[in-house]
């Protein structure tokens, strides 16, 4: 595809319609060359690997799917998106290691599954998916746990987009346990992940008996104080998503704090680096396409949500953003590489997952460009 005619942000809305003709291409290829793999990250050869299936990534591939067949109706991405859910019900009852992130693994797969399809099997996949998840609330702390072993009283700023879960099923079945859970995270999300200049906590440690917080963590960050740009779009999106639930303007001003913050932060060709906050200048540390995509697809519920020009001002900036990646880390030149944007980071304090392609920031470019196309089903 030859982007370099698209100059400025407003020439992205002309250039939607080539955009999404590309991507089926892309998806098509994709369908043939992933096969049965769980694709989670493609390095440098352009291969994504397998991961395994309770792995938190393991849904947005079929979301891809899903999205693609509620956009076109075309049979062959529903049939390479009907049995993922399947998969995950046999894994949930053998050893797992299953955790907060079910939103990202049931959302993308029996949800929405159940909403294009009426699957009553997708369906009890998806409430099961609730369930699971609230039973991790703490009620001392008013915080959902994250993560299994010994981590008991933490919880991460990356929950805030598995709460759509919470009311989707509350809504499915009328009973407000489900939002009531969802709201007091999110509340904890406000008062205690968000600083008040915007940027978030990626781990809080709290008392798993009192409820009382201990400490902030460096987690995927930095450092306890810095500030993991993935981790903002989560909370940036979250909050956006959570308003679209509940109407309650709280969240829409959490969302639009962090937006601020996030966008006075991007390098001049809009895709942030993987920390904010990293070292400075920031010139030389690795880009994360994710935290970008995520972002994006916030900036545009923001947009929706808002107004006129005050609604404009983020899809403006969420056009910028998209326009970007599609001109400077997008494959389209590159068939034989499986993934769809370069430029992703994982886990840079962990040196894992560095430059490379991440499922979840195709996920979320391809959830975007849908998302300006009109697509009016959500899946977060
Ligand atoms: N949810 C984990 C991550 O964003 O890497």
């Amino acid at each position: 595809m030859d982007t370099s005619k698209w100059t400025q942000a407003s020439d992205l809305k002309a250039a939607l319609p080539a955009i999404w003709d590309a991507l089926q291409v892309k998806v098509d290829r994709m369908i043939g060359q992933l096969g049965e793999k769980s694709p989670h990250v493609a390095k440098a050869d352009g291969l994504y690997d397998d991961m395994r299936l309770d792995w938190w990534t393991a849904g947005f591939w079929p979301g891809i799917l899903w999205i693609m067949y509620d956009m076109t109706g075309k049979e062959h991405y529903r049939e390479a998106a009907w049995s993922w859910d399947e998969k995950f019900e046999q894994k949930t009852i053998q050893d797992n290691n299953f955790h907060h992130d079910v939103g990202f693994q049931f959302l993308p797969t029996s949800v929405i599954k159940y909403k294009l399809t009426g699957d009553k099997d997708a369906k009890r996949r998806g409430l099961q998916a609730a369930n699971f998840l609230a039973g991790r609330f703490n009620i001392a702390g008013s915080f959902l746990r994250a993560w299994n072993q010994d981590k008991i009283g933490w919880s991460i700023v990356d929950s805030s987009m598995n709460l759509s879960i919470l009311f989707w099923a509350a809504q499915e079945i009328g009973d407000p346990r489900f939002d009531h859970i969802a709201r007091a995270h999110a509340d904890t999300v406000v008062d205690k992940f968000i600083r008040p200049d915007g940027s978030v906590n990626h781990i809080l440690s709290f008392d798993p008996q009192t409820g009382e917080l201990i400490e902030p963590l460096g987690g995927q960050g930095h450092g306890p104080d810095s500030s993991w740009s993935r981790g903002a779009s989560w909370a940036l999106h979250g909050m956006a998503n959570t308003y679209r639930y509940t109407g309650d303007k709280r969240y829409l001003y959490a969302a639009q704090q962090v937006a601020h913050y996030f966008l006075a932060c991007l390098p001049d060709d809009h895709v942030p680096h993987w920390d904010f906050r990293a070292a400075d200048p920031l010139d030389g540390e690795p880009r994360d396409t994710s935290a970008a995509t995520c972002a994006v697809s916030g900036l545009i519920e923001l947009g929706a949500a808002l107004p006129g020009a005050e609604g404009a001002v983020y899809r403006r900036a969420a056009e910028r953003i998209l326009l970007s990646l599609t001109q400077h880390y997008a494959t389209w030149d590159r068939p034989e590489h499986e993934g769809i944007l370069l430029a992703g980071t994982g886990n840079k304090p962990a040196w894992q997952n560095i430059d490379v392609s991440l499922i979840y920031g195709d996920y979320y470019y391809v959830e975007a460009i849908a998302k300006l196309l009109g697509w009016r089903n959500r899946i977060f």
